[in-house]
């Protein structure tokens, strides 16, 4: 079969590589890809919010599944086109897509079905919103409402911070309507853990926990990113907890949505705060993490298309989903300046270096090839991604990986996987 991969960062060449080994492919086509992608499958010049460009190019070259890799081809409705044309779309509909498109949406289905969350509230107005925060403990936190690259969340830790937040997202509309609702809400403390499920409509197979690392700096400092790393599995999540944790944080939200004819089929990803008082859901994405994807396509034993096609069919057994019981680690290499401005076009050596490393892969995110040779073209550049035994092998494999790659000014951070080590 033709599967059309949407997308360009890390996590789609992940997909990419593990769909390729699948016998149940024939061509793979990736929108719009990177240089990783490219080496693979057939890179197509479609961006991923050109919904109806997808579908035409999907239409005229007989694919026949679509793999959506970010969020904003679901939020902005990518099944539903393809359900028109009768193609096939792993990721749920745009209102199961809500999850992640509206922090408003999300809260107030796990509020009502009993999803452990902070408390917060939801305001459409800036004088009530600053009136709430003026009267609430510090810190708080203070979410836009819709999508905004993963900087529309701000603990405030003074109350000169929060009204700065309020006054940014729904005076300066700093993230446009995005920021127009903003949820307020209590401030969790504890290691936070990623916990992500295939999910057919009704059955909810739980993939091995990960934690990702979300500051840009050792330690857990400076500002967030998109992800510098991550490991699988996360210690601060052990496996035999792994049926509960779906009972608590993905069941309910799929059987909600069942229950009123909007089935979420694809992957539904839990970001949770492991507090004092237990899990608590701190948000929903609608499809793999990224970095969470390449250590997660390291460990994946069965073939993905197989899984895909099952979740999109309704028919996905937990037998189909099996994983080595390998540690995978995944360290990214990012452009200096990144989560801010970086220059791009650099020269990227190493990566088959670095493949020569037991048990290493590298996914790249922010490349191109361009003429034969392989340069920069994003802040997250690539995901150096080992298995190994347990959690030290997995990491020490990575590092030495990530030490045989250059491209100028890059770096990376030195710690991760310490947390899980600890541990461990
Ligand atoms: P979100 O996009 O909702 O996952 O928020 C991004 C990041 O902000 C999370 O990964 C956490 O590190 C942090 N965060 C979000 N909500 C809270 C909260 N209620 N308490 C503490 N930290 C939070
Ligand atoms: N790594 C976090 C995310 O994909 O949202």
């Amino acid at each position: 079969m033709n599967i059309l991969i949407v997308g360009a960062g890390g996590r789609e060449h992940a997909l990419a590589w593990k769909i390729r080994q699948s016998p149940l492919l024939d061509r793979l086509f990736i929108a719009p890809g990177n240089g990783g992608t490219a080496r693979i499958g057939v890179n197509v010049p479609v961006r991923d919010d050109d919904i109806p460009g997808l579908v035409s190019f999907a239409r005229d070259n007989g694919v026949d599944l679509v793999v959506a890799g970010p969020e904003l081809p679901l939020v902005l409705g990518l099944k539903e086109a393809l359900d028109a044309v009768h193609i096939p779309c792993f990721g749920p509909c745009a209102f199961a897509a809500q999850l992640e498109g509206s922090k408003a949406f999300a809260k107030t289905m796990m509020r009502e079905t009993g999803v452990p969350t902070a408390d917060f509230r939801v305001f459409d107005t800036y004088v009530a919103a600053l009136e709430y925060v003026r009267a609430h403990a510090l810190p708080v936190v203070i979410k836009a409402d819709g999508l905004a690259a993963g900087k529309g969340v701000v603990i405030a830790q003074t109350l000169v911070e929060a009204e700065e937040a309020l006054k940014n997202m729904m005076l300066d509309r700093a993230f446009g309507d995005a920021g127009l609702t903003v949820v307020v809400e209590e401030a969790l403390v504890g290691e936070e853990a990623s916990f992500l499920a295939f999910c057919d409509g009704s059955t909810v197979v739980p993939m091995p926990s990960l934690q990702d690392h979300k500051r840009v700096g050792d330690g857990d400092t400076g500002p967030n990113t998109g992800g510098m790393g991550a490991y699988s599995p996360a210690p601060v999540l052990p496996a035999d907890q792994s049926t509960t944790m779906a009972d608590l944080a993905i069941r309910p939200i799929t059987d909600r949505l069942a229950a009123i004819g909007q089935p979420f089929k694809g992957v539904l990803y839990a970001g949770l705060m492991m507090t004092a008082k237990g899990p608590m859901v701190l948000e929903y994405n609608v499809r793999f993490g990224d970095p969470e994807c390449q250590p997660l396509m390291a460990r994946l034993k069965s073939d993905l298309v197989g899984i895909m096609l099952a979740c999109v069919r309704g028919s996905l057994a937990p037998e189909q989903v099996v994983f080595h019981p390998e540690t995978s680690c995944c360290v990214v290499v990012a452009a200096g300046g990144y989560p801010g401005s970086y220059p791009k076009g650099m020269v990227i050596t190493g990566i088959d270096e670095a493949e020569q490393v037991e048990g290493v892969t590298v996914f790249q995110a922010g490349t191109q090839l361009k003429d034969g040779v392989t340069v920069t073209s994003g802040g997250r550049v690539l995901g150096v991604t080992a298995l190994g035994r347990d959690l030290q092998e997995a990491r020490d494999r990575a590092y030495r990986g990530v030490s045989r790659v250059h491209f100028d000014n890059s770096y990376c951070r030195t710690d991760i996987a310490v947390k899980g080590l600890r541990r461990s």
